[in-house]
């Protein structure tokens, strides 16, 4: 009996999917399809949802603790499965069931993430063996973030924000998570976004931000995010929030403090655990919801990824997947050198 339950949880495969912030993020212009031309700057952190996967001969199944998180086709992780099961040209089946820790609806890229770690797990379980490479056409089709979680760490995300190139240098940071609790919808505020969007010169403080020497860590200042105010108008309740976290951000000793995505998160960077752990006390004794993290680099990011994918084995122990998840990350494919994370630091890979 005890062997039996032992085998079934042997077959289950466990993921993390992480959160990313936006460093920086410019609007450049509309496109034909209706989306944004963007330049992204994202960047992954390790708060993260728990995702479990267990193949079953047919049929799709998905699961989640968090009450506003859709469990029909409108759930992003099953339309991943879906797809993959189209492409593949296969009948298996899945059970996916998701723990939520990344606040939803908060320009975290959860939705995303979640997805993103079910087309990696099935690629592997179900022996497709596309790897993150040939994953990349199914992500972008399910939205324009899926693609970065393809690749993580420090990374410039260009078009919709699908065209993702991992940064020589990767950024090893602390971050403080400020979850007003309230969502605020992508594509409304991108609809307010074309109201106010006039032709004007592209921005450039991305590209000056890349370009410009991140060893001494000036360059912070110039990262902007112009989905910010879009987002105010979108929700007005919060530029009273936003006006007190980035007070406090900021005086504790930010190196940016800036909203993620279209929001309704906010976030602080740090360079040093202590300013992040008092911005935090002090974010919290003004009655904000705050979660702590830390910057996963792309070596992180891969690795961590390669040794979830290792340790599974299928029923009958098989982990004789055609996949080429080891190293194979298509145009992301450097080889990295692991540093130990201190401080707020760039490293390159
Ligand atoms: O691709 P995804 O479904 O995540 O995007 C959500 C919405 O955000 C889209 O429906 C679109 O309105 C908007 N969007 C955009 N331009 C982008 C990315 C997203 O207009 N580059």
């Amino acid at each position: 009996m005890e062997r039996a339950v032992k085998a079934r949880a042997a077959r289950a495969l466990r993921v993390r999917a992480y959160a990313k912030v936006n460093l920086g993020l410019e609007v450049l212009g509309t496109r034909q399809d209706g989306y944004h031309e963007l330049r992204s700057l994202f960047q992954t952190i390790d708060l993260h949802d728990d995702v479990v996967i267990r193949p079953r001969p047919h049929g799709l199944e998905v699961r989640c603790d968090h009450p506003d998180v859709p469990l029909d086709e409108r759930n992003l992780a099953l339309r991943a499965a879906l797809e993959l099961q189209r492409h593949a040209g296969i009948d298996r089946g899945a059970d996916i069931a998701i723990t939520k820790r990344i606040p939803v609806g908060g320009g975290l890229g959860g939705g995303s993430s979640d997805a993103a770690a079910v087309l990696m797990a099935l690629d592997r379980l179900w022996q497709v063996g596309l790897g993150p490479a040939g994953l990349h056409a199914l992500a972008r089709r399910l939205g324009a973030d899926v693609p970065f979680f393809l690749v993580g760490g420090t990374a410039l995300g260009l078009a919709r924000g699908d065209e993702v190139y991992p940064m020589r240098r990767q950024i090893r940071c602390h971050v403080v998570v400020i979850d007003p609790g309230r969502p605020v919808s992508t594509a409304a505020v991108f609809a307010r976004v074309d109201q106010s969007l006039t032709p004007r010169e592209n921005s450039h403080t991305i590209f000056r931000f890349v370009s410009s020497d991140l060893e001494g860590l000036r360059a912070f200042p110039i990262l902007v995010n112009e989905l910010e105010q879009a987002t105010l108008e979108e929700a007005p309740d919060l530029a009273d929030q936003v006006r007190r976290i980035r007070g406090i951000l900021i005086g504790e000793g930010a190196v940016l403090a800036s909203l993620s995505g279209s929001g309704s998160s906010f976030f602080g960077l740090y360079d040093d655990a202590r300013r992040a752990r008092r911005a935090q006390s002090a974010l919290v004794a003004a009655g904000f919801r705050v979660l702590r993290a830390r910057t996963v680099s792309l070596d992180q990011y891969r690795g961590f990824w390669s040794r979830s994918l290792r340790g599974w084995r299928g029923a009958k122990g098989s982990n004789q997947s055609r996949s080429r998840h080891h190293g194979d990350h298509g145009r992301q494919g450097h080889s990295g050198r692991g540093r130990k994370a201190e401080g707020l630091r760039v490293d390159r890979v």
